[in-house]
């Protein structure tokens, strides 16, 4: 158990030039436009949209946890009488409308706990956008905007992508000991979700290598390897190896948590504590014990980088490494080592603390 706790290694840091071109690049639709005089729509696109400008301005939104987004919706002609419906599809519960905003010319009306958070833009007369505010990790997914015009009925679908990083998670009492719903409340513990399919597939591409099976979102367990190798489902090719659905109730596995941008900071405190001890160094600087979400998102954001053990709020020690180096654990990539759940009477680590 303990061997495969010791290395761990999560995917490797983007650097913010790669994060400034994701961002620019969902936006070259639109800056293209106000760049070129000339620009012409792609003429080969079907344009079967009456009244809402299809494919929308942008199609896909990227943002961190915290921020604010704007989901493209355009009118390009009004009917006399019509309403806007703004609704999150939510594949696992197909039955059920999670309806946002519904808008009409006049008048606007928000639903439900993102309703909360919403509001239109509004920027001229043609423009029912949406915009959310304080992102949240379960906000990432599928958008609808539709208009309701009598009989017909037009939408365009907007994708949301929260920016974070995936962590995995395991138990102090060793490797597959959660059911699905343990799962669920270990990866809340530590600032996180359970990750989606696709947040662990990104995951993967960015360098996640992992040899325990976990719980995703969505009830299915699986594991990413980089490298193959006999212990990690054998010499198949590299990629996310799949145990399919499980029983939720019945199996047991480690998770994959998800998290994304903190709004508080993370600080080490040098020194050779117990478990107790690091608890209190942190109080006295007005902060807690760090969970485990925030010293990966530290890592992921501020390529938070010391090559020293200290103890976390769940009792393990960890140390978060951006630029790898020969005496920081001697593994080539970047990521955040694990010392797993050590004696919490040992004086021998220091303290990463949130604030
Ligand atoms: C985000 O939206 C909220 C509420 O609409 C607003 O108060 C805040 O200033 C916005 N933040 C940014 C960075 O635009």
């Amino acid at each position: 158990m303990s061997r495969h706790l010791l290395i761990f290694t999560g995917a490797a840091g983007a650097t913010p030039f790669i994060m400034n071109c994701a961002v620019i690049l969902l936006l070259t639709s639109s800056c293209f436009t106000w760049s070129s005089a000339l620009y012409i729509p792609n003429r080969a696109a079907p344009m079967n949209l009456k009244y809402l400008l299809e494919p929308p301005v942008y199609a896909e939104v990227v943002a961190r946890r915290g921020e604010n987004a704007t989901f493209p919706c355009i009118l390009r002609t009004k009917p006399s009488r019509y309403k806007v419906k703004w609704t999150k599809l939510e594949p696992e519960h197909a039955e059920r409308e999670n309806i946002i905003m519904i808008s009409n010319a006049h008048a606007f009306k928000p639903y439900g706990h993102l309703g909360a958070r919403a509001s239109l833009r509004k920027a001229h007369t043609m423009d029912a956008s949406l915009q959310l505010s304080r992102l949240q990790l379960e906000d990432g997914g599928k958008y609808r905007c539709e208009l309701v015009n009598g009989i017909e009925d037009e939408s365009v679908f907007i994708m949301l992508r929260i920016e974070g990083v995936v962590f995995p998670y395991q138990s102090k009492n060793g490797r597959y000991s959660f059911t699905f719903h343990e799962a669920k409340e270990v990866c809340a513990e530590q600032d996180g979700t359970l990750a989606s399919y696709s947040q662990l597939y990104r995951a993967w591409t960015e360098g996640l290598d992992w040899c325990n099976a976990g719980w995703l979102h969505d009830g299915t367990v699986h594991y990413p390897v980089i490298h193959p190798r006999p212990a990690c489902g054998g010499e198949l090719l590299p990629g996310i190896r799949s145990y399919g659905t499980k029983d939720k109730n019945l199996d047991r596995f480690d998770a994959f948590c998800f998290t994304s941008l903190t709004s508080g900071s993370v600080s080490y405190i040098s020194g050779s504590f117990s478990f107790e001890q690091a608890g209190l160094a942190c109080q006295r600087q007005g902060a807690d014990l760090a969970l485990v979400g925030h010293l990966y998102s530290a890592w992921r954001f501020q390529n938070y980088d010391q090559c020293d053990g200290g103890w976390l709020r769940d009792g393990s020690v960890r140390f978060p490494i951006s630029n790898p180096r020969e005496h920081c654990g001697g593994i080539p990539e970047a990521g955040v080592r694990s010392f797993g759940f050590p004696n919490k009477m040992m004086h021998v680590y220091g303290a990463y603390c949130y604030r």
